[in-house]
């Protein structure tokens, strides 16, 4: 008895981070059943030629916000995850700065439902740890959490930055899950006092904005980031490193054991504070984009792995909302989770990286440090077919009237572009075809939380926790009976 494939993709060149090889790939199921020699696949189908293009594991997008309940005139879950099949991502983690934001089993479970019927692409959910959701930690985890976001300092959503004694407890009642702690980390005191200074300077225009978060808002977050999870054994990821100072404390960290990985987009990487004249308000993001002299040490440190992986933080707002006159009111961030393949592909064009960096800093790693490797993240047998297959010989003109994320206003606008996700398909559907979203897509995507394998929490200085200390001791409780 012969299996039959449901399809095969043949004649490609699939990428993993230590190989391009010639080879097709069949899919049977939703998962990679055999990559092989065209002849010794079996039949199938339907076959799809994609003789000169690269097959890719589908890029996890592990920041973005898909503004889904709160915010309809910025993005929902739909508009999100169909921006996503276009930038050959086919796993997203959604940021929880929503209305309401995800701190309750409640919103958590509403958020779940409302995910499942509109997602295009498959996707995990972050709660939120603050200061008052501490207590919900079981309940969320419960509900199906891929990790937690803590902000440190103050961004679009206006979440409370919780004190460091907070933050402390909060990582003591994460620790023993094993989740992942991704962490806003800037420092709100001295954003907040510097950026009171500034207006009252009369400072308002856009580089106010990145003189009121200096480097080292993130060089003091990243740090003392590093001692808590030192200190408690859990595991956190720096999202969106925007400075060449914060590598420092990142790399000692690493150093010394702790369990911290980090993050970087493309633009701190391809845009600087020269280019704040030209964009003006549109280029205002939390962190800011800063000096061009930061750009070079952050693609050394992606290449030596200080730096782990590239993500977006696609952030959308309407036109109004990015537009106005003063720097401080204007919403913070622009869509980036389908602009970023084409860019870090233009990167690979010129030399910058290779392909198979590309796909382990886009796909392999964070789904290793996420716990979903090799359900996904790999193009290898019993693996899910998640998979964008890309053009590196095409040329486009990024354009923000052609996105699919309803915010149609970036500082990408313009840009020249060579290397094009064509297809996307996930869990062996496609869902982006021929840069047309597949019709009937909408609810195909699901949340990863049920395939997450964490490796074993480690713990530490258990014994020092705040559920630790406040436990009465026995004799205590016998004098007190
Ligand atoms: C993000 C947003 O708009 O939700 N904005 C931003 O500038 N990055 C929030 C965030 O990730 O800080
Ligand atoms: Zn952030």
């Amino acid at each position: 008895m012969s299996i039959i494939a449901d399809l095969i993709l043949a004649g490609g060149k699939v990428v993993s981070p230590d190989a391009v090889i010639e080879a097709s790939v069949a899919i049977k199921d939703g998962k990679i059943l055999a990559v092989g020699a065209a002849d010794a696949m079996p039949p199938a189908r339907e076959t799809v030629d994609v003789s000169g293009m690269h097959v890719l594991p589908g890029a996890i997008d592990v920041h973005v916000h898909f503004r889904d309940p709160g915010y309809p005139q910025k993005e929902d879950f739909a508009s999100g995850t169909a921006a996503a099949a276009f930038g050959g991502v086919t796993t997203v983690f959604d940021m929880p700065n929503t209305i309401p934001t995800v701190g309750t089993a409640e919103a958590l479970a509403a958020k779940h439902k409302m995910a499942s019927e509109k997602a295009h692409v498959d996707y995990g959910l972050y709660a939120v740890l603050g200061e008052d959701t501490i207590e919900n930690v079981p309940a969320l985890i419960e509900g199906g959490v891929i990790g937690f976001k803590l902000y440190m300092g103050n961004t679009f959503g206006k979440i409370a930055s919780p004190s460091t004694g907070a933050m402390l407890e909060a990582f003591e009642v994460v620790a023993p899950s094993g989740k992942r702690i991704s962490l806003h980390a800037e420092t709100n005191s001295i954003m907040e006092r510097r950026e009171t200074r500034l207006r009252q300077a009369g400072r308002t225009d856009p580089l106010a904005h990145l003189a009121s978060r200096p480097a080292v808002v993130a060089i003091e977050a990243v740090s003392r980031a590093a001692i808590l999870a030192e200190w408690t054994g859990a595991r956190i990821h720096i999202l969106h490193i925007s400075s060449a100072d914060e590598l420092r404390p990142l790399r000692e960290a690493k150093a010394r054991g702790v369990d911290i990985t980090g993050e970087t987009c493309p633009h701190y990487l391809m845009l600087s504070a020269d280019d704040y004249a030209r964009f003006a308000s549109v280029i205002r993001v939390n962190p800011p984009v800063r000096e061009a002299r930061n750009q070079e040490p952050l693609w050394a440190a992606l290449a030596d792995g200080t730096v782990d992986i590239i993500a977006t933080d696609h952030a959308p707002h309407s036109r109004e909302e990015k537009t106005r006159n003063d720097m401080f009111d204007v919403d913070c961030g622009f869509p980036g989770v389908e602009t970023q393949m084409p860019l870090m592909l233009t990167a690979v064009n010129a030399g910058r990286m290779t392909i198979m960096d590309y796909v382990a800093l886009s796909a392999a790693k964070p789904a290793k440090i996420w716990g979903l490797y090799p359900r996904k993240g790999v193009i290898a047998p019993g693996a899910e077919a998640d998979i964008a297959v890309v053009d590196l010989a095409r040329e486009m003109r990024l354009d923000d009237a052609g996105l699919q994320s309803r915010a149609k206003i970036t500082p990408f606008h313009g840009r020249k572009v060579k290397g094009l996700p064509v297809h996307a398909l996930v869990r062996g559907r496609f869902v982006m075809r021929d840069r047309t979203l597949v019709e009937g897509t909408r609810g195909h995507g699901r949340s990863v939380h049920t395939i997450q394998e964490m490796p074993a929490p480690a713990p530490r200085n258990t014994d020092q926790t705040m559920e630790s200390i406040t436990r009465v001791p026995a004799r205590q409780q016998e004098s007190t009976a």
